[in-house]
């Protein structure tokens, strides 16, 4: 067991400011020395290691309990350190770094062969992300060296997003965390695998699919939501894991197909005993579900209302979304219901995580009575 350290940094800091900053040059010698160090990211916190470093990368996915299959990010402080790391870089990844790095892209490339193998799971491929947080390219810099950082979670949980949801995952199993308050966004990275013509979207993140065909333009990008055509192999090997899950079973609960079924559904689950339902919204659609419950005397006094940001502010959603998640404790809720969004813009990241977390499950449904928590 690892005494877990833990450095403030002003989260307003400037990069330049913070390369000197004490909190982050120790935070890098840890790094250097072959540890592990969670910092923050304008997506989620990472947990972070030398790439090259193949004891560091074996202790990280020992302190996560990740899969050996499930490669890492590289995290680099600029575009031009790219070729470090990976070979053969496509015109198309330079035109999107142009416009969206620093950033939530994360590309993946043909690996140069210089990051540790376990790192990449064996793959010939490699992924790269250059993160815009100033503390993130700060530590980046101050390491000197190219940094592996998946999320910060026990593999399974929802990514982390502030630094007391890294230490109630993995305090104890880490060197330090670096605190530098809350992730703006909360999702994580874009991934887009440009290997492959078209470029396919292995992940969903806050660089939408119309933002990445604003630059390669239209039909150069497959949105992993499109149906798998005859025979054609699931697009991303690293999605197979149930990910960012709530510690209560999670299901969709659909408000503008359905919205009688859904109240009479909730009427019978609010009539048994014990821990009560939780219902996870926007502001707008609790205020709209209150309404249909209201008007069909369903008393809802006895839901547990968990309130993620404004409907018409996806980006307040993305942002709630992980912390709500963990807020779901089996002793405060016996399930919980997410009111789903359209499929839109950053919304498509955000329903593309509480579909994963509900394994799909909808309410009601085949589906609806409770599952047992994995
Ligand atoms: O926003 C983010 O990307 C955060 C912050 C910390 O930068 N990191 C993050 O890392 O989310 P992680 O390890 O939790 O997710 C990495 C994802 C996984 O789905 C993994 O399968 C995929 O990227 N991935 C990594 N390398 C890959 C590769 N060579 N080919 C395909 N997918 C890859
Ligand atoms: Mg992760």
């Amino acid at each position: 067991m690892t005494v877990t350290r833990v450095f403030v940094v002003d989260p307003n800091a400037r990069e330049t400011e913070l390369l000197t900053a004490p909190a982050i040059r120790e935070a890098a010698a840890i790094l250097r020395r072959g540890g592990l160090v969670a910092f923050p990211t304008e997506t989620v916190y990472g947990l972070g290691a030398v790439a090259t470093d193949a004891r560091a990368v074996a202790n990280l996915f020992a302190a996560k309990g990740r899969p050996a299959d499930n490669p890492l990010i590289v995290h680099l402080a600029a575009a031009e350190d790219v070729v470090r790391v990976a070979r053969d870089i496509p015109p198309e990844a330079w035109r999107l770094w142009a416009r969206y790095a620093p950033g939530p892209l994360t590309l993946v490339l043909p690996s140069r062969g210089t990051v540790a193998p376990a790192a990449l799971a064996g793959l010939p491929t490699v992924a790269v992300r250059i993160p815009a947080h100033p503390v993130a390219r700060a530590l980046i810099r101050a390491a000197g060296a190219p940094i592996v950082a998946p999320s910060a979670n026990r593999s399974g949980r929802p990514s982390p997003t502030t630094a007391a949801h890294v230490l109630e995952d993995l305090a104890g199993r880490i060197d330090a965390v670096v605190d530098g308050g809350p992730a703006d966004i909360g999702l994580e990275s874009t991934v887009l695998d440009v290997t492959r013509r078209p470029a396919i979207v292995l992940r969903p993140g806050a660089v939408t699919v119309e933002m990445l065909e604003a630059v390669l333009g239209d039909g150069a990008v497959v949105d992993p939501a499109a149906p798998l055509r005859d025979g054609e192999a699931p697009r991303s090997p690293g999605m197979k894991y149930r990910h960012y899950a709530p510690d209560v079973p999670l299901a969709l609960l659909d408000l503008e197909d359905g919205a009688e079924a859904a109240v009479e559904a909730l009427r019978a689950v609010l009539a048994v005993s014990g821990p009560p339902p939780a219902v996870i919204a926007t502001e707008e659609d609790a205020a709209r579900l209150r309404a249909l419950l209201a008007a069909a005397g369903v008393p809802s006094d006895r839901l547990l209302w968990v309130i993620v940001g404004r409907r018409s502010e996806p980006q307040t959603v993305a942002a709630a979304l992980y912390g709500a998640f963990r807020s779901l404790r089996p002793e405060a809720a016996s399930r919980a219901f997410f009111v789903r969004l359209p499929e839109t813009g950053l919304f498509r990241a955000v329903m593309n995580r509480v579909r994963k977390a509900a394994g799909d499950r909808r309410f009601p449904g085949k589906d609806a009575a409770p599952a047992a928590p994995e």
